[in-house]
């Protein structure tokens, strides 16, 4: 038993079972990727960010992408955009689509994101960030939750504008607030600033809030918890290729030992599986291609990590994927698999 040991977290009326969720990943938490991540013991996920222009027009929310899975509940969807009204009118439809909480990014680093003057530009102009929280907390009743950096950049001016919105939803508190440890400027280089998470708990200790940045283990989430007395903690990058991150943190949360790290077989056994869910998403091909990217971290789990490295990033059709897989893992699929 310690102080963490059933720990849950409430986002309004969403109860998580544990405080960790799975940050949105644009390009990785595809609704494949979603589900892996569940069943390994994520409480909650999010598709990648939205644009509020997208969401916001009928046909487009109609799409695959934007429908929540019933299987996938409780689900999130963010948005990202600077104009109110639109901001609200997605927020709307998307509650209608029944995702069950949204979150509004005021975080993304991406030139051309910046160049509109949305997502982390927002952290400059403390009045556009109000304005689009109030226009959608008023257009939904599921839980609104937010997501922003530490500042735009280094400078004093970007620190007061960080602390001016803090003070915004300290007055006016969304269900969950986000903060990543880094400025828009840093992107996703350097250190997060976990100190300043931590300050920022120190002042509003009635806001819930939660910390993201450079989190890779569960002892990462342990330490971060207890050094900074917030709610909760996102993983991002460190779930990509190691699901197995979110069983290990649901095992210390229920006061259990850390489990062994995955053998060899399984994880074989869950990157077949991963591709077999990608395979309901893409063509086989595409599949392949597209789990490259998820294959060159799953392999750092691998004790002879370059060769099966190698023979993956190479594998260009689901021939290739599997016997890959079968020569450095030793694994195949089952018999009544889709493969
Ligand atoms: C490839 C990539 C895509 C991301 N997409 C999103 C996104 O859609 N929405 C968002 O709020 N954050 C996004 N992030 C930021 C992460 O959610 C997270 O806050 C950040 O990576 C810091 O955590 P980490 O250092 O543990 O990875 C993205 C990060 C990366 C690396």
């Amino acid at each position: 038993m310690n102080n963490i040991t059933g720990k849950k977290l409430y986002i309004g009326s969403i109860k998580l079972e544990m405080p960790v969720l799975m940050a949105p990943l644009s390009g990785y938490t595809d609704s494949a990727t979603r589900s892996i991540l569940r069943n390994f013991g994520a409480p909650l996920t999010f598709p990648g960010v939205m644009l509020s222009k997208s969401a916001a027009n009928p046909k487009i929310l109609r799409k695959p992408e934007y429908q929540p899975q019933p299987c996938e509940k409780p689900v999130g969807a963010q948005i990202l955009g600077a104009e109110p009204k639109i901001m609200a009118e997605a927020a709307a439809g998307l509650e209608k689509s029944g995702f069950d909480l949204i979150d509004i990014n005021f975080a993304c680093p991406a030139p051309k994101v910046l160049r509109r003057g949305r997502g982390g530009y927002m952290l400059r102009d403390p009045q556009s960030v109000r304005e689009v929280f109030l226009a959608v907390r008023n257009a939904i009743k599921v839980p609104l939750t937010v997501k922003l950096r530490i500042g735009y950049g280094e400078g004093e001016e970007s620190r007061r504008a960080f602390w001016e919105i803090m003070d915004f939803f300290a007055q006016n508190p969304p269900e969950l607030t986000v903060i990543h440890g880094r400025t828009t400027l840093q992107k996703y280089g350097g250190k997060a600033d976990w100190h300043l998470i931590a300050e920022a708990k120190k002042r509003y200790p009635h806001l819930k809030i939660a910390g993201s940045g450079d989190i890779f283990s569960v002892e990462d989430i342990i330490s971060r918890l207890e050094q900074t007395g917030i709610d909760g903690i996102l993983v991002a990058r460190g779930a990509i290729g190691n699901p197995w991150i979110f069983r290990d943190a649901a095992a210390v949360f229920r006061g259990e030992a850390k489990p062994q790290p995955p053998s060899v077989q399984e994880q074989g056994r869950v990157m077949i599986e991963h591709v077999s869910l990608l395979r309901k998403v893409f063509d086989p091909c595409k599949s392949v291609r597209y789990f490259r990217k998820f294959s060159a971290r799953y392999c750092k789990l691998h004790p002879h990590r370059k060769r099966p490295q190698t023979a993956l990033m190479a594998a260009k059709n689901m021939d290739d994927f599997l016997s890959a897989i079968k020569t450095h893992y030793g694994v195949e699929p089952n018999t009544d698999s889709d493969l």
